[in-house]
């Protein structure tokens, strides 16, 4: 077989990300700068309004960041000091700070083989003074929620969850974001439904919980300029809800065209027996995941790395190749066996929508090229 030209497939390219919404967000700001609508405007109200909808809960509140959403979720749900906290070490350490900045005790959970927070460790290290879980919905995957509630609700727990990454994707039907408490979503530039720079939403059923973190975004303060609490400062920009808002009407078919790029994946990789794939779109009904990473185990992992980088593919592993219970300055000092070993393994690969088949089918075959078959 001839060996194809050198292509340059970035990991990720910032600068191109946007390209199709370009004329539409100088539109937009253009618009907002003339309006003078910068902080909690009625753009943030649309925006807020279309998500709850969206995802079928009674409110939306957009936010600075999931970051800051995820502990105003936290704090909002009553949770604090001597409380500890089970989130997966497979998640961006943020999970984690938000529980340790609320002075709670974030507690590392192992993952399964679909590298999600696995309920048997869960139910593990639960002890009495465990409050709240925090399923993170990695990778566009929501995880098996069904066993996290029951689990929940023999021991009383909290469920908050981490949905930066799950936007749109379901389990049994049901939408990430819409199973707890509270959620937290980013719009961080690279999430699925990005915005340009920081941004976030906390998204509940629960009136008070809203409300509470209405209060906490905005210094504390209601309506009427009362301050109720001590608050921060993290609302989510007018402008940016704006272009979220622009965005978010194409979302089904950005999600498809990710699902078909995942298809393609399988379709050119699938018998390759070095590498494991993420569950393709169509292979269980119980989930629709809408793959925000395109997560792979692989054996050789950092000698494939390098072979694709030569080939020009970029690549990349998740938090910068450590789960959060591996970075030792956080002291959390506990040993997680499925994380450590499918982080020897696990790299993702290219997964955006300025990928093309033709690049799929390329990274494929250098993969197939780097082993042999
Ligand atoms: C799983 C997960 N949790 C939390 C965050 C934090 O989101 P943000 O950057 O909006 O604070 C991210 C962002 O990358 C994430 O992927």
């Amino acid at each position: 077989m001839a060996v194809p030209a050198v292509r340059s497939i970035p990991f990720f390219n910032y600068a191109e990300a946007f390209a199709a919404y370009e004329d539409a967000f100088v539109d937009i700001v253009r618009d907002i700068i003339r309006r003078g609508a910068f902080i909690q405007q009625r753009d943030l109200a649309e925006f807020e309004g279309h998500l709850a909808e969206y995802l079928g809960v009674r409110f939306a509140i957009g936010v600075g960041n999931a970051t800051d959403g995820l502990g105003m979720a936290l704090r909002a749900a009553g949770i604090g000091v001597g409380d500890e906290v089970l989130f997966p070490s497979h998640t961006m350490v943020a999970t984690a700070a938000a529980v340790a900045h609320i002075g709670a005790t974030p507690v590392p959970v192992d993952c399964g083989p679909d590298h999600l927070i696995d309920p048997a460790s869960v139910e593990r290290l639960i002890t009495p003074r465990t409050r709240a879980v925090m399923p993170v919905q990695l990778n566009g995957r929501t995880a098996d929620m069904d066993t996290i509630a029951t689990i929940a609700r023999r021991q009383k727990l909290l469920v908050i969850e981490d949905a930066a990454q799950g936007l749109g994707s379901r389990f049994k039907g049901r939408l990430a974001g819409t199973f707890g408490l509270a959620a937290a979503l980013s719009f961080y530039p690279a999430k699925i439904l990005g915005c340009l720079g920081d941004g976030g939403a906390v998204v509940t059923n629960d009136p008070d919980v809203a409300r509470k973190v209405r209060l906490l975004r905005d210094h504390g303060r209601d309506e009427s300029g009362e301050v109720r609490c001590w608050g921060f400062n993290s609302r989510l920009d007018n402008l940016q809800a704006a272009m979220l808002e622009h965005q978010f009407r194409d979302y089904a078919t950005v999600i498809e065209r990710r699902r078909n790029l995942a298809r393609t994946y399988r379709a050119d990789l699938y018998d390759v027996p070095q590498v494991v794939l993420p569950p393709g779109p169509d292979d269980d009904p119980e989930h629709f995941d809408v793959y925000q990473n395109y997560e792979i185990e692989v054996e050789r992992r950092d000698e494939i790395r390098r072979f694709l980088t030569e080939r020009g593919v970029g690549t990349l592993i998740q938090w910068g190749g450590k789960a959060v219970h591996q970075f030792t300055g956080l002291g959390l000092n506990v040993s997680l066996p499925n994380t450590e070993r499918l982080f020897e393994r696990c790299l993702m690969l290219p997964m955006n929508l300025t990928l093309g088949d033709a690049d799929v089918h390329y990274i494929a075959g250098a993969i197939r090229e780097f082993f042999g078959c």
